[in-house]
């Protein structure tokens, strides 16, 4: 599973490359990955929810919660919100910004890769 996203990161990586002007960059969705899965992936493992089951990190239920802009999801991370804690003072605001990039539309975009590959 680990080599899997891995390479998925790495092919995502390359893509972003080819594309001029990346919205953000590499590293980011790296780091994003990294603090995504030592601090986030127990609650939202898949990008699911195991304590608040409809507040996915997919697409349709960050737009539905409004969710869907990385400001939001920062405040979110940064203060906490009902069963979720606060990072502040955990992660740093680099570490914060780059894993509210992953958990956004980046996080859409591994899972749309994986699914395809399940597929
Ligand atoms: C202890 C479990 C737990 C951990 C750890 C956790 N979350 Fe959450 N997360 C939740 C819960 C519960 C909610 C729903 C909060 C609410 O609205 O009441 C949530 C909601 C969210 C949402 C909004 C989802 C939506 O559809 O509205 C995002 C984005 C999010 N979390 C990102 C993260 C990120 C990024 C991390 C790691 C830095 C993280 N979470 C760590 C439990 C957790």
């Amino acid at each position: 599973m680990r080599t899997l996203l891995a390479t998925v990161l790495m092919m995502i990586a390359s893509l972003t490359f080819m594309v001029a002007q990346p919205a953000w960059a590499d590293a980011d969705l790296v780091t994003g990955a990294k603090v995504f899965s030592a601090n986030c992936a127990s609650c939202h493992i898949g990008g699911k929810n195991v304590i608040n089951a409809p507040k996915t990190l997919k697409k349709e239920a960050l737009a539905k919660y409004a969710m869907n802009s990385s400001e939001a999801i920062v405040t979110q991370v940064t203060n906490g919100k009902g069963a979720m804690p606060k990072f502040k003072g955990r992660l740093t605001d680099d570490q914060i910004q780059s894993v509210a990039a992953y958990s956004g539309s980046r996080m859409n975009e591994v899972h749309q890769i994986l699914t395809a590959q399940a597929l």
